[in-house]
């Protein structure tokens, strides 16, 4: 592989992120939580040799915030899908968000992913844009030039095309919330449930007096080319009652704003059959007040639930280079690298550190082999950055068990014949590990959810389930009798 970057920088603040920005314009990318961006930077040769701002670390990107004289809620740019998925704010006042960023690709994703970043990479079937689109969001945009707020329909100038230019960020995303009384729902449907790419999405805001519908707005995701709204059903509801014979006739009005195209994943005609069944059960799950079944109580993040230490601030705008040195600890011991600073995190792991256990599979954040937790959360470590190992804490596959016994889970993986090559082992381990650091209690769905971005070829699904349920009672049993004694 290509070295991935020229130079690499850590701003700590906005106004360093801008002022690397500025001086950069020509040759620079930001980074923010990678899962987009360094997939691209592996893949496409023309974005070699490019200057890195990676804004992760900027703290002042990294808040929900409600202002209620305004009723608006503000998104900063650091905000990940799974930080979206834990907010009472957004699940109890604008739910369909909170719906869209769980369903984006799997927990480990969603751990380093962010709204903004999702915005950005601007593919019309990304999931957060549709709910965004219907509310109407204001996009902020940064430079050292000044500060200006974008409508998101004047955002999107075409296919992965936006107005963001090379030396303005976007800080925020934010939008006024609908009345309190407002009903809004998302939908996708991909191949899959988890690691998909929505074949058709589609979001919805229905404001009611009584049972009339008084606002209307329907938006569809990989439909054409950027996210659209369904312009005619949302004329055809104004006024009308919302039930299904409604919406059974708006249906027929889905048609004539969109276009879809044909690909790999489905043609562009089965792609129009599935708009009109989305808008179908979006609105009749409104109908029924089942748009919330599909949304777990407790939704599992694989991030550690008790908080983390306090990780050391690295420098003010530390500049990773062939000269500096990257460190770190991994299984509570202490690393110093250099010479790695343009490589991914699971490249260091592997080649640097010398901890093999850790597997490449696919490199490009769909099988789950390299997970890995960092800083408390479960990540795919080739969609890393290895400067974002600084002042980090790692736990890879070597630190489960300790020098004379195995870790609980990985004697319930052997007792349950869970492992047949055991290539993709260690990232399941690894995912449950993060999942028993969320919960001690875990049910069925959520050992489902913990593995949804985990891939095994050869050992199949049951013996893997059935082998963290068991690992998850051992535990439990352990911790009742360890309580109990201490009660004696
Ligand atoms: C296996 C896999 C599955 C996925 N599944 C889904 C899915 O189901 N649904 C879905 O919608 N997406 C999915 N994605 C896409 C991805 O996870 C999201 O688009 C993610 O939200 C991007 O956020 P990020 O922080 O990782 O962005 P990055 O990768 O860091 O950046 C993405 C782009 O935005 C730019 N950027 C980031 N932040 C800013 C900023 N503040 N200002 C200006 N530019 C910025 C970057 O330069 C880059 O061009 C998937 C990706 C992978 C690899
Ligand atoms: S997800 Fe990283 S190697 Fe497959
Ligand atoms: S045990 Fe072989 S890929 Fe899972």
């Amino acid at each position: 592989m290509a070295n991935l970057w020229s130079d690499y920088y850590s701003p700590q603040s906005l106004s360093s992120a801008l002022d690397l920005l500025t001086k950069n314009r020509d040759n620079v990318v930001i980074i923010a939580g990678g899962t987009d961006i360094v997939n691209e930077l592996k893949n496409n040769p023309s974005h070699n040799g490019k200057t890195i701002v990676d804004i992760s670390e900027i703290s002042d990107l990294n808040y929900i915030k409600f202002n209620e004289d305004t009723n608006q809620i503000s998104i900063g740019a650091l905000i990940t899908h799974n930080e979206v998925v834990k907010s009472n704010l957004i699940i109890n006042r604008y739910f369909s968000l909170a719906k869209a960023c769980w369903s984006v690709g799997s927990p480990q994703i969603r751990n380093r992913g962010t709204v903004v970043g999702n915005l950005q990479t601007a593919s019309p079937a990304n999931d957060t844009i549709p709910p965004l689109m219907a509310i109407d969001a204001i996009i902020t945009l940064q430079s050292e030039r000044g500060k200006r707020d974008v409508p998101i329909y004047q955002f999107y100038k075409g296919y992965r095309k936006t107005e963001v230019l090379p030396d303005e960020l976007i800080s925020e995303v934010s939008f006024i919330l609908p009345k309190k009384d407002s009903k809004t729902n998302f939908i996708k449907v991909g191949l899959r449930n988890s690691q998909a790419i929505s074949l058709v999405n589609a979001a919805a805001i229905i404001e009611l007096e009584g049972n009339i519908i008084i606002k209307s707005k329907i938006t569809f995701g990989s439909v054409a080319e950027t996210v659209v709204h369904a312009t005619e059903a949302e004329d055809f509801l104004i006024g009308k009652s919302l039930i299904k014979s409604t919406v059974r006739e708006a249906v027929e009005f889905v048609g004539s704003s969109i276009q879809p195209i044909s690909d790999i994943r489905g043609s562009g005609s089965y792609r129009s059959e599935l708009a009109r069944s989305c808008l179908l059960k979006l609105l009749n799950e409104l109908i029924d007040g089942s748009e919330k079944k599909s949304f777990p109580s407790n939704p599992i993040t694989l991030t550690r639930s008790r908080k983390s230490k306090n990780r050391k601030p690295i420098d003010e705008t530390a500049n990773h280079s062939k000269n500096s040195v990257i460190k770190t600890i991994i299984n509570n011991q202490e690393f110093s690298f250099s010479n790695c600073f343009d490589k991914t995190l699971l490249q260091l792991i592997r080649e640097d550190a010398g901890l093999t256990g850790t597997k490449i599979g696919c490199d490009e954040g769909e099988c789950g082999s390299c997970t890995v937790i960092i800083n408390g959360k479960a990540v795919y470590s080739c969609l890393i950055p290895a400067p974002c190992a600084h002042n980090s804490e790692i736990i890879t596959i070597e630190g489960v068990s300790t020098k004379d016994n195995l870790h609980d889970i990985q004697t319930a993986f052997i007792e349950e014949s869970a492992v047949q090559c055991g290539y993709c082992t260690p990232g399941f381990i690894m995912s449950t590990l993060a999942l028993f650091e969320e919960t001690t209690e875990p049910s069925i769905d959520d050992i489902k959810i913990a593995i949804s971005g985990n891939l095994c070829r050869c050992t199949g699904y049951y013996s893997i389930i059935k082998a963290i349920d068991a690992a998850a009672k051992k535990m439990a049993n352990k911790d009742n009798e360890s309580v109990g004694s201490t009660n004696v």
